[in-house]
């Protein structure tokens, strides 16, 4: 499994190097060393007509324009953290011996209901983002809502292109859809905002596996729990259009979508026990006895 996404990484990263490469031996090159010969200025030669590519030239092709997907994450966080600031969500399900809370809000103004699923986890907030910023293809093995989990590329040091596969949910009823999403994050008075949305990427297109689900602005926070000092505080909004059929009556779904979004929820807060059980802590931080 890691091989595989270590794969996928190199290839794309072997794509973009030998199109660059490429470019160096192309007539675009070529041009750029015939302009260079002749430039005016140059040596004295002041005679050519040629002038250097401009660099609009050599970029225009270029297959994949980072920049455009670091705006995309960062616009991708503003909306996140604007919309988990507000005070209109309304609790639809809560285990207050577990702590997790789902919420519920409709955004009147585009028509559409978005989530937010809360958790108390049994490690520290910073610990446990950087777990999560490490999340790879594993992830399917202690999270069953996860189908596929992979890496696609790291667009610089703080946001990176993923591809997801749900598993069905509802016992079935909603069949398995795949995310692709451009994913950036951010630190603002101690908590870490990753957000996320729908994105493009080149071998990444929809199939007719899977539905894409469109995702608008959505995102993780992780803070330090209010109250209870060395656990994380983790906050997911979900704003997604899963694409349902029109058929499927919107009380179903009402019912089905928070309890799927605590069922995912739990995994984590499972998968956190399971890190403290596997390096022999209990939940105080001492030695289990
Ligand atoms: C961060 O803290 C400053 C100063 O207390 C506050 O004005 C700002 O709203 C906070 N930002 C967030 C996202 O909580």
């Amino acid at each position: 499994m890691l091989a595989g996404s270590l794969l996928i990484s190199t290839v794309l990263f072997l794509e973009k190097f030998t199109y660059f490469t490429l470019l160096d031996d192309s007539p675009l090159g070529r041009q750029g060393d015939v302009s260079y010969e002749v430039s005016p200025g140059w040596k004295g030669q002041s005679t050519s007509s040629l002038s250097p590519p401009s660099v609009s030239t050599i970029t225009t092709p270029t297959p994949v324009n980072y920049f455009e997907y670091v705006e995309q994450g960062n616009e991708a966080i503003d909306a996140f953290m604007e919309n988990l600031a507000r005070d209109d969500w309304i609790l639809v399900e809560s285990d207050e011996e577990r702590k997790i809370w789902v919420k519920r809000r409709y955004d009147r103004n585009r028509d559409r209901t978005i989530y937010l699923s809360e958790a108390v986890l049994d490690i520290g907030h910073k610990e446990f983002f950087g777990i999560w910023r490490g999340f790879d293809e594993n992830v399917p093995s202690w999270n069953p809502s996860v189908r596929k989990y992979v890496n696609v590329a790291d667009v610089n040091d703080r946001c990176k292109i993923q591809y997801q596969v749900s598993a069905p949910q509802g016992g079935g009823f909603i069949t398995s859809r795949d995310f692709l999403s451009v994913s950036c994050y951010r630190l603002v008075n101690g908590t870490y905002y990753a957000g996320y949305v729908s994105t493009t990427w080149p071998g990444y297109e929809p199939t007719n596996d899977y539905v894409r689900a469109k995702e608008y602005p959505s995102g993780f926070a992780f803070s330090e729990a209010p109250g209870e000092p060395g656990k994380c505080f983790m906050q997911w909004l979900t704003d997604v259009d899963m694409s349902f059929p029109a058929v499927v009556p919107k009380s179903i779904l009402n019912t089905i979508i928070p309890l799927s979004l605590e069922e995912y929820i739990g995994h984590y807060q499972e998968y956190v026990k399971s890190l403290r059980l596997a390096s022999g802590k209990t939940s105080n931080g001492d030695q289990a006895s």
